[in-house]
């Protein structure tokens, strides 16, 4: 049975490291000097879409994969999910030789659908959104004997966290104290992770978390501090979910130092920039934490400077065929 008790740890964050760079190479740390020109801040981008899946969230299913139960790897693993957490428990699961089964909502892109096949997955269309797959894979899970892997499962919010012991490393190897850190927030395990790292290893580091006003139900659920649902109507296939989730509000709560909503018209020029200025193809959720920097409430607007260097973490590249072809689409700000 997943703990869902007790919050991750630092000392965890640090095996969970261990695992997972066993697997995956360190992404870049790195500043695009157009890309500082256009906000008006010294950013450093994290380069995450650059793992295996192209997304940060490779490294919790990664994590996932050493830490299974023997229940899980004798009946395999079911989840839900838009498509990158579904990618990463797909290439979890085959790294560990274990069935996994990936119950998508009608709405996930059909290139997330093809990736997960790719990786040896199971995937079964169920639901018109993450809420109503999550159901459906919940029952799957009974019916089969699999085991049910929560999104915000402890063992990948571990993960995910070690993307966040990374960047803070980083940062202090290049000798920069980050003002302020800017995370997308869908189910709030990246964010978390961030949360966790951040009180560890750089305290004067704001975290600020970023979601698309078209699926607003973790700010509504910091906000309240109570979960809360929320209809998902965004673009951004990552940031799709309709509830928010207790253990990464828990973590979340008290931790964030900032929640700010962008529009999803706002994140397709967040991606333009990164596309024009930082030679990166990001999907929506990707270039979401560049779009809470630039939105009127961040202190990156342009023509307003942060109070000093600021990282963005660029989680995915998984672009849509919609969202490339956005990419070639007027600024929603000209
Ligand atoms: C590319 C990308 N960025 C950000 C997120 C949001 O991450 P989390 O659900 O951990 O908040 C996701 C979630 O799937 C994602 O795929």
């Amino acid at each position: 049975m997943a703990d869902t008790t007790t919050d991750p740890t630092f000392a965890e964050v640090l095996r969970a490291a261990e695992v997972v760079a066993a697997s995956l190479a360190p992404t870049p740390l790195q500043s695009h000097p157009l890309l500082d020109a256009a906000t008006g801040s010294a950013v450093l981008v994290k380069h995450e879409h650059v793992l295996p899946t192209g997304s940060f969230k490779v490294r919790g299913g990664v994590h996932l994969a050493a830490t299974l139960t023997e229940a899980e790897q004798q009946h395999g693993l079911v989840t839900c999910s838009t498509g990158n957490h579904a990618q990463s428990v797909a290439y979890g699961a085959r790294l560990a030789g274990v069935r996994a089964t990936i119950v998508m909502p009608s709405s996930a892109p059909a290139v997330k659908r093809d990736a997960v096949a790719a990786l040896g997955a199971e995937v079964v269309v169920r639901g018109a959104t993450l809420g109503e797959s999550a159901a459906a894979a919940r029952a799957l899970a009974a019916e089969t004997g699999g085991s049910f892997i929560c999104p915000t499962d402890r063992r990948i919010v571990l993960g995910h966290a070690t993307a966040y012991l990374e960047l803070f490393r980083q940062a202090a190897e290049q000798g920069v104290t980050l003002a302020a850190l800017y995370v997308p927030i869908g189910s709030g395990t990246g964010a978390a992770g961030a949360c966790l790292v951040r009180d560890e290893l750089s305290p004067a580091t704001r975290v600020v978390g970023v979601q698309s006003e078209a699926a607003p139900a973790g700010w509504r659920s910091w906000r309240h501090g109570a979960i809360e649902t929320a209809p998902s109507q965004t673009r951004a296939s990552g940031l799709a979910t309709t509830t928010g989730y207790p253990l990464t509000q828990r973590i979340l709560q008290g931790r964030l130092d900032d929640f700010v909503l962008v529009s999803d018209d706002a994140i397709d020029d967040a991606a333009r920039l990164l596309a024009t200025r930082a030679h990166t193809l990001a999907e929506g959720a990707g270039a979401a934490a560049l779009a809470g920097l630039l939105t009127p409430q961040g202190p990156g607007r342009p023509g307003r400077s942060a109070d000093g260097p600021v990282a963005v973490v660029c989680t995915g590249a998984n672009a849509s065929a919609d969202e490339i072809a956005r990419l070639g689409a007027t600024s929603s700000a000209a």
